[in-house]
């Protein structure tokens, strides 16, 4: 019986290759502000709980007040992979969040009110109020919607319990049960937010609004949290490739094209195994200015080529698990209007100009000391 929906009537407007390009790029950035999103609050809400020194509380508000910036990347830079996703898979992904529609639909609701606790966290932290229960109510539901975006990337490489699933209930009002690579999945994005907080405390160690004594607690403490942080990211990372199907495993070691998809996943490990000794300098080593300049950026670049791997890697896991399922991405009809292609592209180029102005712009602002309260 065929599992996937057979009507796909419209051709591919550009070549498969150039979307799944354009697919991992968009949502490797995705990725890069929603681990910084996880990590950067969870960090803020802890240094504002255990108000340990000064320092605590002038870093807990400096990533206050940059979480609420990095939530508008987040959400931008989710856009485009959701529609290289639904153009490449849309016969699984539509399936499955129709399936889950009730929750799919939720996040919506949950992202506003996580999106308006940032601004009450950030907002009470520069009163000088309480503010760690409004942060950690947004890390809670930023969590929730993380778990229901894994939930359908995963449910939808597995068409075999989509009848069940309908047949309970046609409303969506139930999620998916007895999948052994969700819990593993979700947990690695989730400690991935604490490495990449800890590699982006290092670099904002560098920024010239801190004080001395700051820029050294911020960036020992950014070097600790991505040493250790970048460990259990690891072991949640070989746990989720350990629990994928033999299928899977062997493609990703033999197939010749997703075996670079294999190969990512070992370039991954390196990154973070380097990631974690640039943790292990900044956190515990004595250093010079030169030198922290030098980790800083050092962080940003491990950051994005760790994202980067990992979303080929995650790719790679993803056609092959439905390969096996009956479903080959690569096999769609394709009508290139490279007219139009040609125009996307100039446009996309210009667009991630556009980004990674507004980034310069933000890294760049600000210019009162991160120490100063301003009501
Ligand atoms: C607080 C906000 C958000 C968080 C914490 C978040 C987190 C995540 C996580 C953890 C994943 C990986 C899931 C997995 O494969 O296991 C993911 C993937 C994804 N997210 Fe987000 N996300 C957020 C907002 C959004 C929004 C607003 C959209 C849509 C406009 C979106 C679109 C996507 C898409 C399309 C993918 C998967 C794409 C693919 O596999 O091809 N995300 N996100």
């Amino acid at each position: 019986m065929q599992s996937f929906p057979a009507v796909d009537p419209i051709p591919l407007p550009a070549p498969i290759w150039l979307l799944k390009l354009l697919h991992i790029v968009t949502l490797s950035l995705h990725f890069v502000a929603v681990e910084m999103l996880l990590g950067g609050l969870l960090l803020a809400v802890l240094l504002s709980l255990f108000r340990g020194s000064p320092q605590s509380l002038v870093t807990a508000r400096a990533l206050a007040r940059r979480l609420t910036v990095v939530m508008t990347f987040v959400i931008n830079l989710a856009v485009p992979p959701l529609l290289f996703a639904q153009v490449l898979y849309g016969r699984a992904l539509y399936t499955s969040s129709v399936l889950i529609g009730l929750y799919w639909i939720s996040i919506v609701a949950i992202l506003i009110l996580t999106y308006w606790l940032l601004y009450r966290f950030s907002a009470r932290l520069e009163a000088g109020e309480s503010a760690w229960w409004v942060g950690l109510s947004a890390w809670l539901l930023a969590g929730c919607i993380a778990r229901l975006l894994s939930t359908n990337m995963t449910l939808m490489l597995r068409p075999e319990v989509w009848r069940d699933m309908y047949s309970a209930s046609a409303a969506g009002a139930y999620l998916p049960t007895g999948d052994p690579t969700l819990t593993p999945r979700w947990l690695l994005m989730l400690a991935g937010g604490l490495f990449i907080g800890g590699l982006w405390l290092i670099y904002l160690s560098g920024r010239s609004t801190f004080t001395a004594e700051e820029k050294r607690f911020v960036a020992s403490l950014g070097g600790k949290v991505a040493a250790v942080f970048g460990l259990v990211y690891l072991t949640a990372g070989l746990w989720a490739a350990g629990v994928q199907p033999a299928v899977v495993k062997a493609g990703l070691a033999t197939h010749p094209l997703y075996k670079f998809a294999g190969f990512a996943g070992y370039g991954w490990l390196a990154l973070v195994v380097v990631a974690v000794l640039v943790g292990i300098l900044a956190g515990f080593g004595k250093i010079s200015i030169g030198l922290s300049g030098f980790l800083a950026w050092t962080g940003v670049l491990l950051a994005v080529l760790v994202e980067i791997t990992f979303t080929v890697y995650r790719d790679g896991v993803r056609d092959l698990t439905l390969l096996s399922k009956g479903y080959d991405v690569w096999d769609r009809a394709v009508v290139t209007n490279w007219g139009v292609v040609g125009l996307f592209l100039v446009l996309f180029v210009a667009g991630l100009g556009v980004i990674g102005w507004l980034v310069s712009v933000v890294a760049r602002a600000r210019k009162v000391m991160e120490g100063a309260i301003s009501i």
